[in-house]
């Protein structure tokens, strides 16, 4: 009845001895593409964890729910993204890439933990707070309890380590305090999960609103770039990239679009600013930007082709959607299945 694990045991080799590698879980919501932005802040950070850790990486369809899709596009949407996490490095056969609809326990659970969450708690949480105060019209209970269904994310995979931006932190930290209650009364059922603080990733802002962080849901398309961006739209975007009327390339808060740019090209060569600002000395804002456009053109190109090839190979990706999302229901079940026993919900008769 239950699918079987059909990916690889997880095993680290360590000085010799094979270790059971800790198991780290993200999500993207299928609720636009993948800009720059959410490259350097998280998918790029992953490519670089896929190999130490058990990495489940969802496309969190159902919470792009609590505001209104249109069919197609989000369909669309959530494969161009799990095709970009394979095309931008994550192996499918070591890690696991899947959508969260395809797994029903995500909602199960959410729904149990929903009944150990009071509403006080989620009435603190600021991303309710702002999203609703933004959003007026359509406030649904989905956006409320939002925070219960990430929980299930994370919790069902008995998740060692979550890589956390600022905007996510009171999320896990919601997580964790559900976790711990639960487990007070039944006994220790989930893994309590802990932030994992990635070493770079900047916090990579609007190109044409520096002061304000890139996004994808940007109305005006020249504020980000998208992973899949021709080449001549990356450099145009860059171009126009909104800076000020100084000449010299410094790096400071008040010079936000400059130091924007800088950050970018920190993230794509790990140099150290001073080396950058060495480099760019007495040159203008034009050389920087020409030097910026090419290092992500360069990156982001054997991605792009990756993508498009993956993207005429349907069968194969139909191939590891299937066997990745047998994998993540094995791993959730099992927590389901433990769930369901301590609260007393009747057994299955077979
Ligand atoms: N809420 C996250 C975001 O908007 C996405 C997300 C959903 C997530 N479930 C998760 C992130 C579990 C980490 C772990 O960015």
């Amino acid at each position: 009845m239950y699918a079987k694990l059909t990916h690889k045991l997880y095993l680290l080799e360590v000085k010799g001895m094979k270790v059971v590698k800790k198991v780290i879980y993200s999500g993207m919501q299928p609720t636009g593409v993948i800009t720059l932005g959410n490259y350097l802040g998280a998918l790029k950070n992953w490519v670089n964890l896929k190999d130490d850790y058990n990495c489940i990486f969802g496309v969190v369809d159902l919470h792009s729910l609590t505001v209104r899709q249109e069919p197609a596009q989000l369909r669309k949407q959530a494969r161009d993204i799990l095709i970009l996490y394979i095309a931008a490095g994550i192996d499918p056969e070591e890690n696991i890439v899947y959508f969260q609809s395809h797994v029903p326990a995500h909602a199960e659970l959410a729904w149990v933990l929903n009944c150990y969450t009071y509403m006080g708690e989620l009435s603190r949480m600021t991303q309710f707070k702002e999203k609703s105060s933004k959003q007026g019209e359509n406030i649904n209970a989905g956006l409320y309890t939002y925070p219960t269904l990430m929980a299930a994310d994370i919790l069902l995979y008995q998740t060692d380590l979550v890589p956390v931006g600022d905007d996510q932190k009171q999320h896990l930290e919601i997580t964790r305090d559900i976790a711990q209650r639960f487990n007070q009364v039944y006994g220790d059922v989930f893994k309590i999960p802990e932030p994992y603080i990635a070493k770079s990733g900047a916090r990579i802002m609007s190109l044409q609103e520096p002061t304000k962080k890139m996004s994808k849901s940007d109305t005006n398309p020249n504020g980000y770039i998208h992973l899949l961006d021709e080449p001549d739209v990356i450099m145009k975007k860059i171009k126009r990239a909104v800076t000020d009327s100084n000449r010299e390339i410094v790096y400071s808060a008040d010079r936000p679009g400059i130091k924007s740019l800088i950050d970018i090209y920190q993230c794509f060569t790990q140099e150290s600013i001073e080396t950058i600002l060495d480099r760019f000395q007495g040159k203008g804002y034009g050389e920087l930007k020409q030097a910026v456009g090419e290092v992500i053109v360069e990156e982001f190109k054997p991605i792009q082709n990756k993508f498009k090839e993956l993207q005429k190979d349907k069968a194969y990706v139909d191939s590891l959607i299937k066997k990745n999302s047998e994998t993540a229901n094995y791993l959730a079940n099992k927590t389901m299945r433990k769930v369901k026993k301590k609260l007393g919900l009747p057994p299955l008769v077979k």
